[in-house]
């Protein structure tokens, strides 16, 4: 039995989908192969995401493995034309049993080292595919296909550009399976949210106390049964001004703010990402707030702007002015809010130098390979999920910050589903606004 059972009419639909954009090319997605940790140790084998997306099949499911869509001629009737559809086939590797020396001998496949491994026909009782084994792979690939047509790959070595962006745009719209998955994803997040804040009074002043947070939230997850989607940012003091600080060796100190930007992944690989700026002392001071507030009011925005009919592009530039003007009042920035804007301005992009959105799914920067057309410049459609996550970073030695604000970082982040209407936010859930903050961590720290 698959540990994890996937929802097989979704990824049909999928691979349709994709079938009828190359209606008689040779299609090949690989799964991609076990990376060498050390010697003979391997990393956990996570699929290519347009793999997992075309066959639902998560977690580590399957190294080596490809789908392949076989063009097949379906009718010809009188015209000349020719009408085609896929054959899709799934090629795996069969398992390793007690038939075979490897089931002792090989520490990457054999059973006795790696556990048992689903037979092919539970594969195909899973995911509703044709799987056949990996061994008749090279005889499928000498049948011909038409002269016009192409083998487009997707592999971790080399893609086809067009597949790939191709597969990319089919992720754009989640399915309801997908944002099922995405809503679960989200709410055990903010399980892990929490389990953090109860644990602040505990690790304040400790060292590595950023590293204990990173096992509360994991360990809330793993306790679940899932995992993360990402390594987690564990951010006090100066480390929140550091994008992607995820060495998290830093202390948790009184006073200070803690940014924390986690999301748990499910079986399905699906994973949200999540940031909450939190005092490690219960509550902001002045200058904080101060922050906080231009960060949460850019957030807000932003999430006005984000329905349907409107660009993607447009919930960054909502949340930019707001950022742009804060600064001004808070006499950082030195020039007008429309030069700051202006094509050759920017100025404010010194404290903010990130987008303030990226699609979410299966890939915590999902469907990264859509061309800007149709991503930054797209229009945004029910079904697509994404971030907001506005921020303010001012570094400890950026003098043109005055000495108040000098290594206070502030990021939040929500994953937003735009729906007929408008958008939801997925993760409302976990308190946003400073004084809902301030009334939860007290909350979990006196329960
Ligand atoms: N966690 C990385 C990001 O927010 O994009
Ligand atoms: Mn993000
Ligand atoms: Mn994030």
């Amino acid at each position: 039995m698959l540990d994890f059972i996937p929802e097989k009419q979704f990824s049909a639909i999928r691979r349709k989908n994709l079938s009828k954009r190359f209606p008689h090319d040779r299609l090949m997605i690989f799964a991609g192969d076990l990376k060498v940790r050390a010697n003979d140790t391997d990393y956990k084998f996570r699929p290519h995401s347009a793999f997992a997306h075309l066959t639902g099949l998560g977690m580590d499911y399957e190294p080596g493995a490809v789908l392949m869509f076989e063009p097949v001629v379906v009718h010809e009737k009188s015209s000349k034309k020719k009408m085609y559809t896929h054959l899709c086939t799934l090629y795996i590797e069969p398992m390793k049993d007690r038939t075979t020396d490897e089931f002792y001998k090989s520490t990457r496949y054999g059973e006795f080292w790696i556990g048992k491994k689903p037979s092919l026909a539970m594969f195909e009782a899973t995911t509703g595919i044709r799987v056949l084994p990996k061994s008749e792979l090279k005889e499928a690939l000498k049948k011909k296909i038409d002269i016009l047509a192409k083998t487009r790959i997707i592999s971790e070595s080399s893609s086809d550009k067009k597949l790939l962006e191709a597969c990319a745009q089919l992720r754009l719209i989640k399915d309801r399976w997908e944002i099922q998955q995405l809503e679960n994803a989200v709410e055990a997040t903010r399980e892990g949210f929490e389990d953090v804040v109860r644990s602040i009074p505990k690790l304040r002043e400790q060292p590595r106390s950023e590293k204990a947070v990173e096992g509360v939230f994991a360990a809330k997850a793993l306790s679940k049964g899932n995992g993360v989607g990402y390594e987690s940012i564990v951010a006090s003091g100066e480390h929140a001004t550091t994008l992607h600080w995820i060495r998290n060796t830093g202390i948790l100190h009184t006073g200070e703010l803690l940014l924390l930007d986690a999301g748990v992944e499910m079986d399905s690989l699906y994973t949200a990402d999540i940031t909450r700026t939190l005092p490690i002392s219960g509550e902001f001071s002045f200058w904080q707030r101060k922050v906080y507030d231009i960060v949460l009011d850019a957030a807000n925005t932003a999430f006005r702007q984000a329905k349907p009919g409107n660009t993607f592009g447009s919930v960054h530039d909502a949340a930019m002015l707001v950022i742009a003007q804060g600064l001004i009042d808070l006499g950082i920035l030195k020039v007008s809010l429309e030069e700051a804007l202006s094509e050759n301005g920017g100025q404010h992009r010194r404290w903010m130098c990130h987008g303030t959105s990226h699609h979410l799914g299966l890939d915590v920067h999902d469907c990264a390979d859509v061309r800007k057309a149709e991503y930054v410049d797209g229009v945004l459609k029910p079904g697509m999920v994404f971030t907001i996550e506005p921020g303010l970073y001012f570094k400890h030695d950026d003098m043109l910050v005055p000495r108040e604000f000098r290594g206070i970082g502030i990021r939040i982040e929500d994953d937003i589903l735009i729906t007929d209407d408008g958008a939801r936010n997925l993760s409302a859930e976990i308190p946003r606004n400073p004084e809902h903050v301030e009334s939860w961590m007290k909350t979990l720290w006196n329960s």
